[in-house]
């Protein structure tokens, strides 16, 4: 499966807020299929580079392929690509005002402008997939953090999307809630999507994981099957992490 062609395509990517240069020249390929963590130290990119990927934010220079069509630069072609990278953030970014059902609905009916009641059997059957269907009609505040998230994957996944980006997707949530939503990413990963988490859950990328990416300083610093990135990390920078991850979570 990891095999397959390319799904994201990163050359070079540089990104600057003013005179800070937060990525410093990024490349990377992913395969359709494959699922790979990022990690790395606070401040060091993982969030600018993947809301780069999904157009939340323009990159400096550098190219940009999703699914073999090129983002342009200021991502004016982004409706074109939207719907092919679904995201899930660390706040789960529902909107309060509207219901489970009617956020997993909204994007699809305004932004692909498809009927209502396909949508709704669609969503429906999402809701069901991350086992929360019986909540279709609260509201985002009516509900756990665990099950929010879960709705927010349902909602990402509505829009029928190729590769599924996730942004520390479980480290605002209470520990006995942080399972029920990596289970749902499992399920997600073991029917073949395409994925980039960034994550601390370390427990996650050693069984998920095709590739893990270790960030620092706005470049990746070393990268490799979990299997040898656990157990011989070759870059000092990447031992000191892994060892201050370990530390926190034991
Ligand atoms: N909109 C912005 N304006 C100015 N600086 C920013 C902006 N967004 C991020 N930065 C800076 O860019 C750097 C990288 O931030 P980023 O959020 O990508 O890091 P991160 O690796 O995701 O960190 P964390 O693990 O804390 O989430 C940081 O120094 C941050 O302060
Ligand atoms: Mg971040």
């Amino acid at each position: 499966m990891t095999s397959g062609p390319t799904m994201i395509s990163l050359d070079k990517i540089h990104k600057s807020y003013g005179a800070l240069e937060v990525l410093k020249g990024v490349s990377l390929g992913i395969r359709a299929g494959e699922r790979v963590v990022l990690c790395g130290p606070s401040g060091s990119g993982k969030s600018t580079l993947i809301r780069c990927i999904n157009g939340l934010e323009t990159r400096t220079s550098g190219q940009i392929l999703v699914n073999g069509h090129e983002l342009h630069p200021n991502c004016e072609n982004i409706a074109d690509l939207n719907g092919e990278v679904g995201m899930v953030f660390q706040q789960f970014n529902l909107f309060p005002h509207l219901t489970v059902l009617q956020n997993l609905m909204l994007a699809p009916r305004i932004v692909r402008g498809t009927p209502a009641e396909v949508v709704r059997t669609q969503a429906m059957r999402l809701l069901e997939r991350v086992k929360i269907a019986d909540k279709a009609n609260a509201y985002p505040g009516q509900l756990s953090g665990g099950q929010q998230q879960r709705v927010a994957i349902a909602r990402a996944l509505c829009m029928q999307p190729k590769v599924m980006l996730f942004d520390e997707p479980t480290s605002a949530l209470d520990p006995e809630m942080v399972k029920e939503v990596l289970d749902v990413m499992i399920d997600l990963a073991r029917e073949g999507m395409t994925m980039i988490v960034v994550t601390h859950e370390m427990g996650f990328a050693r069984t998920v994981a095709d590739r893990v990416i270790f960030m620092d300083g706005g470049v990746i610093v070393e990268e490799d099957a979990p299997a040898s990135f656990f157990s011989r990390p070759k870059h000092p920078r990447t031992k000191e992490f892994l060892r201050q991850v370990y530390e926190h979570s034991h």
